[in-house]
């Protein structure tokens, strides 16, 4: 599994990495930003290689919602996710597929073919970046770390909260940046550039492969209060371990 997971992610990244060079079609989702001729072609890449290597898995893929096999395997599948730094030309984007079975991510990978970064984690068998083990940071302390966040594409008085949780992460840490793709904040997070990263209105393509590399590099997963998470949960906060209770603290002081 793992080689075909690379294998497919690996050529998936290059199918965007070409998109951006054509003049793409581009379309704008009500509430929820673009969706381009890169992420279709890509999701439907993704899918024909599951379904030849492994006729019968499920998947669940953003454009192309869920198609149900009769296994207890199921494919997540984000084909493009930044799509608004893709549109616009920002070099921060990539592609996240994980596997899920019987409930459990147990395969996740995010490529972004710019920077050809690679993350990929097995269940149990640690986190890697390019084939080099990585680990979460060693800060212990918010006020010493650097955060990373992101706003999903519903404004009005969600985003009032978010704003308001961003300020007392803000405030509180060394900096927060909004890279504007789930999983790469959740990938930077594993490889110890972030010490943390929390997101409400997020789905499951967002942070399926992420949240299993954050995991496996050592870090700690959960939803705002600091609960055990699914992916099925719309909200994360991922960090390091150890400055995760002072996250939970201050987003919900
Ligand atoms: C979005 C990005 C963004 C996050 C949004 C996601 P998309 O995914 O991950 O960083 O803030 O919540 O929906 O639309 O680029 O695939
Ligand atoms: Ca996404
Ligand atoms: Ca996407």
């Amino acid at each position: 599994m793992e080689k075909f997971v690379k294998n497919t992610i690996l050529a998936a990244g290059n199918i965007l990495l070409k998109s951006r060079k054509k003049n793409l079609k581009i379309e704008k989702k009500e509430n929820a930003g673009y969706v381009t001729e890169a992420d279709l072609e890509c999701e439907k890449f993704i899918i024909e290689s599951i379904s030849n290597e492994f006729p019968g898995h499920s998947v669940l893929a953003e454009e192309g919602g869920e198609q149900l096999g009769h296994g207890e395997y199921k494919w997540i599948i984000d084909p493009l996710d930044g799509t608004t730094n893709f549109v616009h030309g920002l070099p921060c984007f990539c592609v996240s597929i994980a596997c899920e079975y019987k409930d459990e991510i147990i395969i996740g990978a995010i490529y972004n073919p710019v920077t050809n970064e690679l993350f990929f984690a097995e269940k149990g068998k640690g986190a890697y970046l390019n084939d080099e083990q990585i680990t979460v940071s060693k800060k212990e302390r918010v006020s010493d770390s650097l955060l990373a966040t992101g706003f999903y594409y519903h404004k009005g008085e969600k985003l009032d909260t978010a704003i308001d949780k961003f300020r007392k992460l803000k405030q509180g840490s060394m900096a927060v940046r909004r890279m504007g793709s789930a999983a790469i904040d959740l990938a930077y997070t594993a490889c110890g550039i972030f010490d943390g990263y929390w997101e409400k209105g997020i789905s499951p393509w967002d942070v399926a492969a992420g949240l299993l590399i954050v995991k496996e590099a050592g870090g700690r997963v959960s939803n705002y209060t600091g609960r055990d998470s699914s992916v099925y949960d719309r909200e994360i906060l991922a960090s390091n371990g150890l400055i995760h209770q002072e996250m939970v603290d201050l987003l919900n002081g």
